[in-house]
């Protein structure tokens, strides 16, 4: 493998990852302004769309140590597919299991998104400092959601129950 091709397999899947965590970003903005029947849900989710941002501003970071941007072109479209996933789910009576479920995929997505590109940076010879913060973020919100998918779904039963009474 040439240094050329590690190195444009390592700016495509930044400008991947960058799409990526804008679609993120957008499901996150509309989940948490939805969330409010589910405090605890609300806040680890404004905190992850904090972290989310920083993670775009690390990736935009990463393009311009290669010399890159971002496309937002790429953005504009995928971001777009995002909202009409949130809306799909919005409405569901069960929209909190749905995201919930599908943001469990979306972080394992993402975990693997940059253990792919920290194994490029290495061919690189790039430092990938910024990439594993990330990673981390990443694999600390996949856990949390994991570990949280029996309380949500018994305190969406619960409402139900309440609901139907
Ligand atoms: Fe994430």
């Amino acid at each position: 493998m040439t240094s050329q091709t590690a190195r444009d397999l390592f700016v495509t899947g930044l400008r991947n990852a960058h799409a990526m965590e804008r679609q993120a970003e957008e499901l996150m903005e509309r989940q948490s302004e939805r969330t409010s029947d589910y405090p605890e849900v609300q806040v680890r989710l404004r905190q992850h769309l904090e972290e989310t941002r920083n993670q775009i501003a690390r990736l935009d970071q990463c393009l311009e140590a290669c010399g890159e941007t971002a496309s937002t072109l790429k953005d504009a479209t995928l971001s777009f597919m995002g909202n009409l996933a949130a809306m799909g789910h919005a409405v569901a009576g069960d929209e909190i299991l749905k995201n919930t479920f599908a943001n469990n995929a979306f972080e394992h997505y993402e975990i693997a998104t940059y253990k792919s590109l920290i194994a490029l940076a290495k061919e690189c010879g790039i430092d990938d400092g910024l990439l594993r913060q990330s990673l981390r973020e990443e694999e600390a919100m996949a856990e949390w959601i994991d570990s949280h998918v029996e309380d949500v779904t018994l305190a969406y039963l619960s409402r139900e129950v309440a609901e139907t009474a």
